[in-house]
């Protein structure tokens, strides 16, 4: 707490603050623990006070405030957008209306409407899913594809492995079918995932690419973001 803020000699530090939860009979221990994380979680409270639907949205706010991703007018994918942070950031960032919707979404969970945002609720995975957000963007290029699409874990390491590493790789290959020149492919990736092949191809395909981990992501996450800038075109790679 900053100083100047106490409340007199009864001031409670900072620690005496935190929200303790009690694990009860029939909840998990590691639900008792989300729990107590979700109620001491700044990027929660700030996500309520300020409208946004998840936390997550302060990790797109971060790297676009590092990499400068939108840009009034331009048209966006956002991929696993449930529940509807990143769209909802993006939206306000490009200017996008209900009269001329810019912001195309897709996710498997049930979303409620974001104005300016076409939302798909569908499973990426499935063979017609990039053909449905291209006739969501009229058949126009995108200027960034947003990923932060994860799979529920399985505990089954190898599993959890081959499901993200996959992920990511179709984001890849729907980014490069689907990006104007000069575009931006942002997806959440997990340290030690990011497979020699997939950066290979990104490296071909992309004028720049680098990691980041935004302060929103939580510090003993694995997860960090793959920001791919300067789309070199469909043929820019070959
Ligand atoms: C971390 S959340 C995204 C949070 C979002 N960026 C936000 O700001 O609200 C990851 C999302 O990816 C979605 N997802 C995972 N695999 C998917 C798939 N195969 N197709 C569509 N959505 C998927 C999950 O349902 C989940 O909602």
């Amino acid at each position: 707490m900053a100083k100047g803020t106490g409340i007199g000699s009864g001031r409670k530090s900072e620690k005496d603050l935190k929200v303790r939860v009690k694990s009860s009979k029939g909840r998990k221990i590691g639900s008792t623990l989300w729990l107590q994380r979700q109620l001491n979680d700044p990027y929660v409270a700030k996500a309520r006070a300020e409208g946004y639907r998840s936390r997550a949205a302060y990790k797109i706010k971060e790297l676009d405030e590092r990499y400068k991703l939108f840009h009034r007018g331009q048209r966006v994918v956002d991929l696993g957008a449930a529940p509807g942070g990143w769209s909802q950031v993006a939206a306000q960032a490009v200017g996008s209306t209900e009269a001329n919707p810019l912001i195309v979404g897709i996710d498997y969970l049930d979303m409620d409407p974001i104005p300016g945002v076409i939302l798909l609720k569908k499973d990426f995975t499935e063979d017609d899913a990039p053909q449905l957000l291209i006739d969501a963007m009229g058949g126009k290029k995108a200027d960034l594809v947003l990923s932060d699409m994860a799979s529920p874990t399985t505990g089954h390491r190898p599993t959890d492995h081959l499901r993200i590493v996959h992920l990511v790789e179709i984001a890849a290959d729907f980014a490069i079918k689907v990006l104007a020149p000069g575009g931006t492919f942002v997806a959440k990736v997990f340290q030690g995932g990011t497979e020699h092949e997939l950066l290979a191809l990104l490296k071909r395909h992309f004028a720049a690419t680098l990691h980041a981990k935004p302060k929103a992501s939580r510090a003993g996450s694995a997860e960090t973001y793959l920001v791919a800038r300067g789309f070199k075109g469909a043929d820019g790679g070959d």
